[in-house]
């Protein structure tokens, strides 16, 4: 058992935030005001309930659930249901920040496929928007009609990492730059409500974050974007591997939680855990029952 409901609503007001809820609009409205968003991933209830209690604009359950969460290789492997079992589970943590479901690979290859399963990612999980990677503009502007908000994802998208051998920094040459451009251009005017820029050079993210109305959000592009996000395991060296060249950690949670466990095993080991004060005791009258009865077998503690 573990108390985790909302002590009547008041959990953001902890950081003494204002509770306005982030909504699409007002991410456009943040560029507009050369206010930073801020962004991070988050797969589960608890994680996320910090990352909204701690003032974060925005929330991607990232299909990057399938490496840091599920132990997949590369995100290809998680389904629709995966992700929306997890993107239920934020939306029931979540007060401020807005929740934006990634749709996973496969699942968005024709117009009628992703419109079915965005839809699910709103009914069915409370997702604010979805999140696709790649220049699919007809599929933005079709999802964009549906009523469903989009985030783009441009630059180096994991999905497509078997046809880019690998994950390689994007737009490198001028005639890339100029495509991601026009990319970035087509997917705004389709609709799109933001668009992450992943892995490309700084100058290339900050000429287009420059050109666009719609905010950019970087991932490994650079300071002038409008926004940053990071993923939480990440953030907090909670992934086995070296971090990339635009991680920053931020805390060592992968070595307190070792220790913490390592602590509580020893413990348990050595008897030391739990103490009489973390025991429950019988009442003194049933105590003194027990003890009159001929057949108690109750051991002094
Ligand atoms: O899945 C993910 O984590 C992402 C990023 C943009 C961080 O797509």
């Amino acid at each position: 058992m573990s108390v985790t409901n909302f002590p009547s609503g008041a959990s953001p007001a902890l950081t003494g935030l204002p509770i306005a809820k982030v909504t699409m609009p007002a991410l456009t409205e943040m560029k507009r005001q050369a206010k930073p968003i801020s962004a991070l991933t988050a797969y589960d209830y608890s994680s996320s309930r910090l990352v909204d209690e701690a003032g974060i604009d925005l929330i991607l359950v990232g299909d990057s659930l399938a490496m840091v969460v599920l132990g997949h290789e590369n995100t290809l492997a998680v389904t629709v249901d995966e992700m929306l079992h997890h993107t239920r589970a934020v939306r029931r943590a979540v007060r401020r920040a807005l929740v934006v479901a990634d749709m996973p690979f496969g699942s968005y290859t024709t117009i009628a496929t992703a419109l079915a399963n965005a839809i699910r990612f709103v009914k069915e999980s409370g997702a604010e928007a979805v999140k696709i990677e790649g220049p699919r503009v007809d599929l933005v502007r079709a999802l964009v009609e549906a009523e469903i908000p989009v985030i783009g994802h441009l630059g180096l998208t994991p999905q497509s990492l078997h046809r880019m051998g690998g994950y390689r920094v994007q737009a490198r040459t001028a005639e890339s730059v100029h495509q991601l451009q026009a990319q970035a251009h087509a997917l705004a005017e389709a609709g799109a409500g933001a668009i992450v820029l992943e892995g490309v050079p700084r100058e290339v993210a900050a000429a287009i974050t420059a050109e666009l109305s719609v905010p950019t959000i970087g991932i490994g592009a650079g300071p002038e974007c409008d926004g940053q996000i990071l993923v939480f395991h990440d953030l907090l060296n909670l992934t086995f591997a070296p971090a990339a060249k635009f991680v920053r950690r931020y805390a060592d949670a992968g070595a307190l939680i070792r220790s913490a466990i390592e602590h509580y095993r020893e413990d348990v080991e050595h008897r030391a855990f739990p103490s009489d004060e973390e025991s429950y005791h019988l009442p003194e009258s049933a105590r003194h029952a027990l003890d009159e009865m001929p057949s108690a077998v109750l051991r002094k503690a």
